[in-house]
């Protein structure tokens, strides 16, 4: 494992940081394609992306998107969906071409069938340059929960309960977060050429020190980035508290 450690002060510096490498991506490779993330904890970073681009540094004419995941049973029209959360945080205040960002299906019943499409989308796109990733309580990367063995391609997969437990602050109640999603697999996570870590606050603690420092575990499906040869880590103080 090569990993790089990017230590913000708090939230907010951490997320400059770690759109600095976002940027600097696209600077790079102006028609990269970029793994992106929902959730908490990219808010910041897709905001500095947009002042970024609002004040001309930054253009995603030619850049590429494909989401990491999302709920089974929502479509864009949804805004619990993982496809209006991109739009609104990211993709409409940007001129990235809507037809260029991609996020599965989750309207699409056939679970094979989507997740299929969504693995040869992925291998036509020649995968992801930048993989933005969060991480779970339990170790989650995309939807790829603990399990017994590390999944490989796009799947549905059922949520665990710390998920759904964690997830519900988005939702009305608990019983309306979705029970399934499709997700990006760990080899389509390990494709990446890089893979940009976002974690912050102490209760991102514990589970970053089990990632990078205990064993390799499907059972914390995190830790397989040991493997990866190209990791950076953005974290704020607290999150690498126990690092
Ligand atoms: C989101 C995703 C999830 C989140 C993770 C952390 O697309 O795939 O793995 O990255 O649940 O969520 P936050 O950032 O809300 O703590």
């Amino acid at each position: 494992m090569k990993m790089r450690i990017i230590k913000g002060k708090n939230y907010d510096e951490m997320s400059r940081m770690a759109a600095d490498v976002v940027a600097a991506q696209i600077l790079l490779k102006p028609n990269c394609v970029l793994g992106l993330a929902t959730g908490g904890s990219p808010l910041g970073l897709y905001k500095s992306l947009i002042a970024r681009h609002n004040a001309g540094e930054l253009d995603f004419a030619a850049v590429r998107s494909i989401n990491l995941d999302e709920y089974k049973g929502l479509g864009a029209e949804s805004d619990q969906s993982y496809r209006y959360f991109m739009n609104k945080n990211l993709f409409s205040h940007v001129n990235i071409k809507t037809e260029n960002t991609f996020v599965p299906n989750g309207l699409e019943e056939d679970g094979d069938k989507e997740c299929a499409r969504y693995d040869a989308l992925m291998a036509d796109m020649g995968g992801t340059d930048l993989q933005l990733l969060g991480i779970g309580h339990n170790g989650h990367i995309g939807f790829n929960e603990p399990a017994d063995a590390f999944s490989t391609g796009t799947h549905c997969v059922a949520l665990a309960e710390s998920t759904i437990k964690a997830n519900t602050r988005f939702f009305a109640s608990e019983a309306d977060v979705p029970r399934f999603a499709y997700t990006m697999g760990t080899s389509g996570i390990m494709h990446a050429k890089t893979v940009l870590l976002i974690a912050s606050g102490k209760e991102k603690a514990e589970i970053i020190k089990k990632a990078f420092t205990g064993p390799v575990t499907p059972q914390v499906p995190a830790s397989i980035l040991q493997l990866h040869p190209n990791v950076i880590f953005a974290g704020d103080e607290e999150a690498l508290s126990l690092l």
